[in-house]
C-alpha cells in the first residue's frame, strides 16, 4: 500500500548553539519528537561567519547522524576522536551514556550547508559507550531505483545497503534526486518515514510541498514522489520504539528520573570532557 503524506511541517528558523541559525522541523513546538526521530534541523551558516557554531557541549541517551552537502565541519570530543566532514560525507554519532564534543566549521570560501538528525535510543541501550562512524562521500554507494538515483547512507534501498550499521532503529537515510518525473521508493511497513524537500517542490498522491518542509508520511509499503527531474529529497525512515521520552536540552532519556540523575552526572563531571 502506498504512503500519503499525513501532516506537513514548514521547518521553523531558530537560534542554536553560538551564532547559528537553524531550520528545526522535529524537536519543536507542534512535534517535539516523530519516534524515533527527536530532532531535524536544516542548518545554513554562511562563510563569513566568524566564530558561530556549536562549541563544546554534552549529550546523552541518543545518536546524532549529521550530513554535508557543502562546507566542512570539524568534529573533537574527549576520547581524542577528531576529524573534519565535508560536502557528501556523513557522521553517526552514538552519545551514548554520555560525551562531550564540539561541531565546529572550517573556513573555506563555501557556505557551510548540512543536516542533523537526532534519533532515539532504546532504554536498554542509552548507557552504551559512545562512538562515532563517519562515513566519506566515497563509500556513499549511490543507487539507480524506478525514476531515482539515491545516495544511501543507511538501510536498504534496492538490495543495496548503506555504511552506517548497527543501529538499533534500524534507519533509512537516503539523499534522493528524481531521474524521471515520478519515483517509486520502497519503505519498510511500520517504520515512522518523512521526506525532507532541499531543491524543488514535490508532491506526493496530489500533496504538493516546497522545499524545507518536512512531509510526515502515513503508513505502506512504499511512496510515490512527483516532482522535476533533478528535485532533490531527504527520505529517512526509521523503526519507532515506543517508549517514554523525557528531555531536557541535550539529554533525552526515559524518564524524570533519569534526566535528574543525568543533571546530577554533568554536574559531578562524570561526562568526559575534552582533552
Ligand atoms: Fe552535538
Amino acid at each position: 500500500m502506498k504512503r500519503k503524506v499525513k501532516t506537513l511541517f514548514e521547518a521553523l528558523a531558530m537560534p542554536e548553539g553560538r551564532g547559528v541559525t537553524v531550520h528545526r522541523s522535529i524537536g519543536r513546538q507542534g512535534m517535539s519528537e516523530l519516534d524515533p526521530f527527536l530532532l531535524f534541523d536544516e542548518m545554513v551558516l554562511p562563510k563569513d561567519s566568524g566564530d558561530a557554531g556549536f562549541p563544546n557541549h554534552p549529550h546523552r541517551g541518543f545518536e546524532t547522524v549529521t550530513y554535508m552537502l557543502s562546507g566542512r565541519m570539524e568534529h573533537g570530543d574527549a576520547v581524542g576522536n577528531k576529524g573534519v566532514i565535508g560536502p557528501g560525507d556523513a557522521q553517526w554519532m552514538t552519545a551514548g551514556r554520555g560525551i562531550v564534543h564540539s561541531e565546529m566549521p572550517v573556513a573555506s570560501d563555501e557556505d557551510v550547508h548540512g543536516f542533523q538528525l537526532w534519533v532515539n535510543l532504546p532504554n536498554a541501550k542509552k548507557m552504551i559507550p559512545p562512538r562515532y562512524q563517519e562515513v566519506s562521500k566515497d563509500d556513499i554507494p549511490t543507487v539507480e531505483g524506478d525514476g531515482y538515483e539515491a545516495r544511501l547512507i543507511a538501510g536498504t534501498l534496492g538490495g543495496t545497503s548503506g555504511p552506517v550499521t548497527d543501529i538499533t532503529a534500524a534507519p533509512l537515510y537516503a539523499d534522493i534526486t528524481l531521474t524521471e518525473e515520478e519515483a517509486h521508493l520502497p519503505i519498510p511497513v511500520g517504520h515512522t518515514a518523512f521526506i525532507y524537500g532541499i531543491q524543488g517542490g514535490l508532491s506526493i498522491e496530489g500533496q504538493a510541498f516546497p522545499t524545507r518542509t518536512l512531509a510526515v508520511l502515513d503508513d505502506g509499503d512504499s511512496v510515490t514522489i512527483k516532482g522535476r527531474v533533478g528535485a532533490r529529497f531527504l527520505l529517512i525512515a526509521g523503526a519507532p520504539i515506543n517508549e517514554p521520552v523525557a528531555r531536557y536540552g541535550p539529554f533525552v532519556m526515559t524518564t524524570r528520573e533519569e534526566i535528574i540523575q543525568t543533571i546530577n552526572d554533568w554536574n559531578k563531571g562524570k561526562f568526559l570532557s575534552p582533552s
